[in-house]
């Protein structure tokens, strides 16, 4: 559905930042190089604790951190085959959750029936995915294709970041193309003009026109001299749960959304560019390139960003009833969006029961 663009006055619904997450999506939690075979780890997404292992094939399996036996959590045990083994009394777990073995029931004995939950879970962009909700309704859910990534004619650089913000606060940030005036002295962007917004079910997407100017610009192949000033469209969008952006065949991000409870959200965002160096020069020079845009460019911004939310969040907390306002009707739509998937996943848990 096509929604108007004109800024106008609206307050904000202040159910936005108590809202939950749609669980039945993929979550990409964190680096898959970071869990080795044999290793277990702990993830937590929307206040669920999850123990990540690999087993000595290397394949990777999700369980609910709690033993149900005692509840003692289940990464303080190890890996045994394919199976988690619990630290206090040895009960042994399979990959969907199940007690297979407990070392001391004599062999004659039934095994109780005493399972944890287990999460699907998959590798993919070097990134962990699980999916916390309905099991069952995981294969119909895609994770977001990124058709750069390995692609040698783009250069990407990935970004991690924790923000002490509810993840609604995060994801205005990324959509709300009018805060360049946060960034003017990094060199961003100005004068931005919404010209086109979408809604959908678990989308909204937007189109603005943004005017950048100087050495940055140039670098990241923008405008053509630092002095010039160039506009441009600029898309972007919040596909529930992750947001991305594209500025025409320039430059792409995704960013990967973790909620991990009301007041923390964890990120995962790959910046692709194609930046104006020969090949050979790119492949010699990438870790440092890599690097450098990393300290001297994203990072800065992100430092920005970073502050401005968490003072959101902040006052927020602080003043729970106070009322804003906003004239963006893309971030009104994203604040919409955020209500209706958490409103549908609840529904959802309603009727199962
Ligand atoms: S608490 Fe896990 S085996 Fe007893
Ligand atoms: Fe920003």
């Amino acid at each position: 559905m096509e929604l108007a663009t004109k800024l106008t006055s609206q307050t904000v619904q202040n159910a936005v930042r108590q809202v939950g997450i749609n669980a039945n999506y993929w979550y990409a939690v964190g680096w898959a190089n970071q869990v080795r075979s044999g290793k277990i780890t702990t993830f937590v997404i929307w206040q669920q604790t999850i123990a990540v292992y690999r087993d000595d094939r290397g394949d990777l399996h999700a369980l609910e951190n709690i033993c149900p036996h005692k509840g003692v959590e289940l990464h303080k045990g190890k890996v045994k085959g394919c199976n988690l083994v619990c630290a206090y009394h040895g009960w042994e777990f399979s990959p969907q959750g199940d007690c297979v073995a407990i070392p001391y029931l004599p062999k004659e004995n039934k095994l109780p029936r005493a399972k944890t939950r287990y999460y699907p879970i998959i590798e993919k962009y070097g990134l962990i995915w699980i999916f916390p909700g309905d099991a069952a309704l995981a294969q119909e859910s895609e994770i977001p294709e990124i058709p750069e990534y390995d692609q040698p004619e783009w250069f990407m650089v990935p970004v991690c970041a924790k923000i002490k913000a509810h993840f609604t606060i995060c994801n205005e940030n990324s959509m709300d193309v009018f805060h360049g005036f946060l960034h003017e002295k990094l060199q961003g962007w100005f004068d931005p003009v919404l010209i086109n917004l979408q809604e959908t079910d678990n989308s909204v997407c937007t189109e603005y026109k943004v005017s950048y100017k100087g050495r940055l610009a140039k670098f990241l192949g923008l405008s053509e001299k630092a002095d010039e000033v160039t506009t441009l469209p600029v898309s972007t969008e919040y596909r529930y749960p992750n947001f991305y952006s594209s500025l025409q065949g320039i430059s792409v991000l995704y960013l990967m959304r973790l909620p991990v409870n009301p007041t923390e959200t964890g990120s995962v965002a790959f910046f692709f560019f194609k930046i104006a160096l020969p090949k050979w020069i790119l492949q010699a020079i990438k870790p440092l390139l890599v690097f450098c845009i990393q300290r001297f460019i994203l990072l800065r911004f992100l430092a920005q960003d970073i502050e401005m939310v968490e003072s959101e969040q902040q006052t927020h907390l602080n003043y729970p009833h106070r009322r804003y306002v906003e004239i963006n009707p893309a971030i009104v739509a994203v604040q919409r969006l955020a209500i209706r998937q958490y409103e549908k996943y609840i529904q959802g848990l309603v009727d199962e029961n």
